[in-house]
């Protein structure tokens, strides 16, 4: 019998660099073990994904909850080499792209509530920003339920939201309607390494008790830094010519850094252009 106790506490000291009090007797401590480890797989076995696993996984991530019972988040299936492949054509920065025998995008669709509205012959005033929140939270939620599924039978995956630079262009491909607009993709295959658990923010950061703090931030997000350079030191530094080569190069650096850019300042009127209305 494994020590999923064992197990579950150890991937957590890694995520988080501290040690969690765990009841071995505690029911669903394999799941958690499974969740705790989970790892983001960006290298995959030139293996093909039978179709029915996929949708198997696929029916699993979708018995996610949904807000209102209202079911707006969807799932496209890229398996043809020709579609796959037009898709890794626009994102050159991601060549091991390619070796994932399926990509999928996940899809926020405010489409098919109206479309339903107007079945029914009732009208539908909730055309403003909730609509176009509630289908994105719903896709995301579908899109992380997947990771976990998919990673409970042995598959590895990666979410790609780098294809909403091209979103546009995306959604001409996918002949997606109005109001239905892509959140992610998500390559997925069977994994050709083990990977690594990826550390986050300390608990004292990210969860808060009865009121939202942020006491001592500057001191915890150093310390999260130190702990992840220790184990992931990041192998290159952004931005250089413009910041300069920094001696100690955290997560708090590259983040800043990365968000230096103006990155997709475009999404907002591809979400109008899309029907959505954000008032
Ligand atoms: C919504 C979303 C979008 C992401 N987009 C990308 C992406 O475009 N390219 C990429 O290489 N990784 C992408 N990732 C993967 C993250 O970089 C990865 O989850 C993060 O570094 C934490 O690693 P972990 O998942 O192994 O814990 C994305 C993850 C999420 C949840």
């Amino acid at each position: 019998m494994p020590d999923f106790a064992h197990a579950l506490k150890t991937a957590l000291f890694e995520r988080f660099g501290e040690t969690f009090d765990v009841d071995e007797g505690q029911s669903g401590l394999e799941e958690l073990a499974h969740i705790a480890a989970h790892r983001v797989c960006r290298r995959y076995q030139p293996r093909a994904v039978a179709p029915d696993l996929l949708r198997l996984v696929c029916a699993s991530a979708l018995s996610a909850p949904t807000k209102s019972d209202l079911q707006q988040g969807d799932i496209l299936i890229l398996r043809e080499n020709a579609k796959r492949h037009a898709i890794c054509d626009l994102l050159p920065e991601m060549p091991w792209l390619r070796d994932a025998p399926v990509f999928l995008v996940f899809l926020a669709n405010g489409h098919r509530l109206p479309h339903i509205a107007a079945l029914r012959g009732t009208p539908f005033p909730n055309d403003h920003l909730d609509l176009f929140f509630n289908a994105t939270v719903d896709a995301a939620i579908v899109l992380a339920t997947f990771v976990r599924a998919a990673e409970a039978v042995g598959l590895g995956c990666c979410p790609i939201s780098v294809i909403r630079d091209h979103a546009a262009t995306v959604s001409e491909m996918l002949k997606l309607p109005d109001k239905v607009i892509p959140v992610a993709g998500m390559s997925v295959g069977w994994p050709a390494e083990p990977g690594a658990i990826s550390p986050r923010l300390s608990l004292s950061v990210t969860v808060h008790e009865e009121e939202y703090s942020e006491d001592d931030l500057t001191a915890r997000v150093d310390g999260y830094d130190r702990r992840r350079a220790a184990l992931r030191p990041y192998r290159r530094q952004r931005q250089p010519e413009r910041f300069g080569e920094a001696a100690f190069y955290g997560w708090s650096e590259d983040k800043a850094r990365q968000y230096a850019m103006p990155q997709r300042a475009d999404f907002g009127a591809f979400v109008r252009a899309k029907g959505y209305r954000l008032d």
